[in-house]
């Protein structure tokens, strides 16, 4: 079965209610219902998140949560669960983003444990995975990602329905932000020994059928050649996802591909 395409808006920590409300509704607005080749998730702060799905209600659009906490309900201050997001409308939650493992030290176990509660609840989890500069220029990016993916191995195993049960980006931490994309080579590389390594320890015809996002500094430019890659199955865009005409001509780029 061919893998559905898609692109997924990560607006981080930005915004207010009001730039939630302009950039979801000219989102919505733009976004041709007759061309779309895919899933476009906007997963705005946790804040947002109902006012934003009120407003992307009965359309193509779904939302998904930037990340939860890493036990169910109960006396956690401050934090919000897996269940929380699938009561709010959430349809996946972004895990182990690269600021994540930075600023609040998430360890790829820890990562896991929350992506297995993400399937419990209901959520997809777009587990991130990605090396640093320093990782790259001492040729260790595949130990790295082999690393990463190793404690969702088992998760993956016992959650295995295809196709949708398990999402994966590949978003090499120095091209987040920085407007330095990685090489098509260098992103077809990782994302093919991400599928070859998934079908060895998943099985071929399972892990074939998730899907592989590429993040890190997309945009309307480069997205069509990175989108038009065989293992890379749309993006995971941050800078550029808040701002309509960018994000609208990333969207384009995914369905003129397909
Ligand atoms: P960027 O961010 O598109 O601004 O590089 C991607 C991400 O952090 O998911």
């Amino acid at each position: 079965m061919p893998r559905q395409p898609m692109v997924v808006g990560n607006w981080k920590m930005n915004g207010t209610r009001a730039f939630a409300v302009q950039l979801t509704s000219a989102i919505r607005d733009g976004i041709n219902a007759s061309t779309l080749a895919g899933e476009v998730l906007l997963c705005p702060p946790f804040p947002y998140l109902e006012l934003v799905h009120g407003l992307v209600q009965g359309t193509a659009i779904q939302i998904g949560g930037q990340n939860h906490a890493d036990r169910q309900n109960g006396p956690c201050t401050g934090e919000v669960s897996a269940s929380m997001l699938r009561d709010l409308g959430c349809r996946a939650v972004i895990l182990g983003h690269s600021e994540r493992r930075t600023l609040f030290h998430e360890s790829d176990t820890l990562v896991a444990d929350k992506a297995d509660l993400a399937l419990q609840a209901g959520l997809t989890p777009i587990v991130c995975l990605g090396e640093t500069l320093q990782q790259r220029q001492e040729k260790e990016t595949l130990t790295v990602i082999r690393h990463q993916l190793q404690p969702l191995l088992p998760h993956m195993a016992n959650h295995p329905q295809p196709p949708d049960s398990w999402i994966l980006a590949y978003e090499p931490v120095w091209a987040i932000g920085t407007g330095q994309n990685a090489q098509t080579e260098q992103i077809q590389e990782v994302h093919a020994f991400i599928r070859q390594l998934l079908q060895e320890e998943i099985g071929s015809t399972i892990a074939s059928g998730w899907r592989i996002l590429y993040g890190g500094s997309v945009t309307p430019g480069n997205a069509a050649d990175i989108f038009s890659l065989p293992d890379v199955d749309g993006g995971l865009i941050g800078g550029a996802s808040l701002k309509a005409d960018s994000f609208l001509a990333i969207i384009a780029a995914l369905s003129n591909h397909r």
